[in-house]
């Protein structure tokens, strides 16, 4: 079921050009990624599509009006309540919130052992997962995404992308996931929307085939690094005619 349907997407900024006529749809449950090269207008489009920015020119049209939608950043120090320990930032003042929820949602990414904890006294990994943490809670119907495992270390990174997919794979909510790792997006998504160089255009729309559930085995798997051969040869291509 079509979830968002986006059609000639156009944003500029005072003499900067940053999305040109973005057209796409994205389903139900669908995990979606954007990937493009710094600056081309990544943030930027999920801005527009969380509601967070107006100025646009285009339609971006949800099925449905009234949507729950999260936000989780770069660094989850943008929305994590230092004041609050780790339970208290998931039941963030509601009354009447589901205690057996929180305790599935931070049984399945391990981190029950930490509820008592403060901000200050976790890592930047589990930070970042208390963020997804809240989002899994209040049940949103699409989370965004914006880069949110660039600041962590390799394993780091690799560990909470596996603990996130396997929150995903439960209640499957929409995702629009930005990144500029290629081995990330793949690992991750139903689709990855890929975008140029600024003006940001579509280059292509890639479905991943690849089986679920997924875990970081699959990065050496042959279908993974033909994806992965199919993108770069899209980078590259483009670097070349740049140049
Ligand atoms: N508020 C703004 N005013 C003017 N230009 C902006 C503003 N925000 C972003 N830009 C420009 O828009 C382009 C795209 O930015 P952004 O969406 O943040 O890129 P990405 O997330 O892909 O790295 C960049 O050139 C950036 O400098
Ligand atoms: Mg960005």
């Amino acid at each position: 079921m079509t979830f968002l349907t986006v059609s000639e997407l156009n944003k500029e900024y005072p003499n900067v050009h940053v999305l040109d006529k973005i057209c796409f749809e994205i389903q139900r449950g669908e995990f979606v990624s954007v990937f493009g090269p710094n600056g081309c207008g990544k943030t930027t489009l999920l801005n527009i599509l969380s509601g967070m920015d107006n100025s646009y020119t285009g339609s971006v049209k949800f099925t449905d009006n009234s949507i729950r939608k999260a936000f989780i950043f770069q660094n989850s120090n943008d929305s994590i309540l230092p004041w609050k320990n780790v339970l208290d930032n998931l039941r963030l003042d509601n009354q009447n919130i589901d205690e057996s929820r929180i305790k599935d949602v931070l049984d399945e990414l391990k981190l029950s052992n930490f509820k008592n904890r403060f901000p200050y006294q976790l890592s930047g990994g589990m930070k970042q997962l208390l963020a997804i943490a809240r989002s899994f809670v209040f049940e949103c119907d699409i989370i965004f995404l914006d880069e949110p495992f660039s600041s962590l270390d390799y394993n780091m990174a690799q560990t909470v992308r596996e603990k996130f997919l396997g929150l995903w794979q439960k209640d499957k909510p929409t995702i629009f996931f930005v990144s500029h790792d290629i081995k990330e997006t793949i690992l991750l998504s139903d689709k990855i929307i890929l975008l140029s160089k600024r003006p940001a255009k579509i280059k292509k729309i890639i479905e991943i085939e690849l089986p679920r559930p997924r875990d970081s085995t699959i990065l050496t798997s042959k279908k993974f690094l033909e994806y992965e051969k199919m993108i770069l040869y899209e980078v590259e291509n483009e670097n070349k005619i740049e140049d």
